[in-house]
């Protein structure tokens, strides 16, 4: 055969955390209003919260959600969002109307119906050191100070007891709110974290990396922010979105992984390269709190993409950036998802960006109907099965050329863990694909196989909201050491296996 990859559960990459599979609300487009949020909608509850996108999302079990932007982050006050008078104000990030009636409270009620842990991000656009240090006070802090009391004044007696916290976003674009360059934000970010963990001890930090790796500064913004901020923070970000290259080959566009795993060993070597000229013991872990496929342009799939944020300039809720997802979409996400497993010893976290009606896995209609987009499912399973130990696989399937350079015709990861493996695969070309499965030091017996395949363009809709889901299909028979898979073209498979 010419495709063949190699497991052993005795390589180990490095565990995989749970928050790797986290996800992102941001007050953007119909993210939250139209999106998580429809009072007018049938089946929205109490608080307004539609209970079809909660089971939707619950349904995932995401670990983490990111809250509460993005770029709305950097010109949005928390402050707005609590209490009883909510002011409505312009948000410059996307031009749209921020009505505040959804904030901290009601977002974190949320999180709880959906089953996930908070996120939060701080403002270092237009907001301050001391902001970030109150808001952690808010959240986090008993009671008995003025801070501390308004949120039980608000209904909220025991603390939120948020953990995980992003020091701003993107702050290295000039699309940004306030951008700062990497000596301003790094200083600034480096006076943040020390206030935002006088207030409370217990909380991880994460700083803003480089926007993407075409960013003009990339990777000196992430060493120098890293050398203001190395003692005080425990996470660098990593924002990463793919689409087609100039080709508009499929091969090419699934082969983006090969381009995300250098980015984020390049951003892995730059926090080492600081961690040893600082001496120091720990060692930074990489949070890639933004990835997914986004089309910037119309694809096969896509009639409009919603690019545009000059459109319904200044309402609640317009349309931004809304792709309909393909198969082809889902086979490039899997490979992302292959990454993440396979850099697992480094990435500790990760959000996919976002979660509903922007660049989103679940859509919605105003008022109306749902739809589980292709992405869905790579995601659902990776939350499911990518879990306990990353294995370090031997990849020895053929090799093709791609605009990210050379690569395999077949991408794959494994995960195992209590005594099962779960091995994602996809097969990049046009071609069936057959691969040994070598398990190397034991026999194993197939339990299961999951495969997206087909026309690559086909998509899931309002009208047709299952026309492309995962298919099981036949697992071979007996415990062996050695299977012979066959890998449909432009498809992703997940394979099981238990000792
Ligand atoms: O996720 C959409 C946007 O992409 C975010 O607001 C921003 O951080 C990134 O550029």
């Amino acid at each position: 055969m010419k495709n063949r990859i190699v497991v052993s559960k005795d390589y180990t990459i490095g565990s995989i955390e749970r928050e790797l599979w986290g996800s992102f609300v941001e007050h953007m487009g119909r993210s939250v209003y139209g999106g998580i949020y429809d009072p007018e909608h049938p089946l929205a509850d109490e608080h307004g919260f539609r209970k079809d996108v909660i089971a939707a999302i619950k349904e995932l079990n995401v670990p983490i959600i990111r809250y509460p932007g993005g770029n709305f982050l950097s010109g949005y006050c928390w402050k707005d969002g609590i209490g009883k008078n909510r002011p409505v104000r312009l948000d410059l990030a996307w031009g749209q109307i921020e009505p505040n009636l959804v904030g901290l409270h009601e977002f974190f009620d949320w999180s709880e119906k959906v089953g996930s842990d908070v996120m939060m991000a701080v403002n270092m656009g237009t907001g301050t050191p001391s902001d970030a240090a109150q808001i952690v006070e808010y959240c986090n802090y008993a009671g008995g100070t003025t801070t501390s009391e308004l949120r039980r004044a608000n209904g909220k007696a025991e603390p939120f007891a948020i953990k995980t916290w992003c020091i701003g976003n993107e702050m290295d674009g000039d699309w940004q709110i306030c951008a700062l360059t990497a000596e301003e934000y790094g200083r600034k970010a480096a006076e943040t974290a020390k206030l935002m963990k006088w207030v409370d001890s217990d909380i991880r930090l994460t700083i803003c990396g480089s926007s993407s790796p075409v960013s003009p500064t990339y990777p000196d913004w992430d060493r120098v922010v890293l050398q203001h901020t190395y003692n005080y923070v425990d996470y660098i970000s990593l924002h990463r979105y793919y689409t087609y290259t100039e080709s508009g080959r499929l091969e090419d566009f699934m082969s983006a992984h090969t381009d995300f795993d250098g980015f984020i060993k390049t951003v892995a070597s730059t926090a080492d390269y600081v961690g040893a000229y600082k001496r120091s013991k720990k060692k930074m872990k990489l949070s890639l709190d933004e990835w997914n496929i986004w089309h910037t342009k119309p694809t096969a799939t896509d009639a409009d993409v919603y690019n545009d944020t000059s459109k319904d300039r200044w309402t609640v809720g317009p349309r931004r950036v809304e792709n309909v997802y393909d198969l082809a979409d889902a086979v490039a996400f899997a490979g992302l998802v292959c990454t993440l497993v396979n850099n697992a010893d480094r990435v500790k976290m990760g959000c996919l960006a976002q979660l509903v009606n922007v660049i989103a896995p679940v859509m919605t209609e105003n008022g109306g109907r749902m739809f589980r987009q292709t992405i869905y499912y790579p995601y659902q399973l990776a939350i499911k099965y990518a879990k306990g130990r990353a294995l370090r696989l031997a990849n020895q399937s053929e090799k093709m050329d791609s605009d990210y350079g050379e690569t395999e015709k077949i991408y794959a990861a494994c995960a195992y863990d209590e005594g099962e493996y779960a091995l994602f695969a996809i097969n990049k070309t046009g071609e069936e694909q057959e691969c040994l499965l070598d398990f190397a030091t034991e026999s194993v017996v197939m339990k299961e196989r999951i495969e997206m395949k087909g026309d690559p363009h086909a998509h899931n809709s309002f009208d047709e909201p299952d026309k492309v889901v995962p298919a099981k299909a036949a697992c071979e028979k007996g415990k062996k050491a050695q299977f012979g898979i066959k890998l449909p073209p432009y498809s992703f498979t997940l394979l099981r296996f238990a000792e």
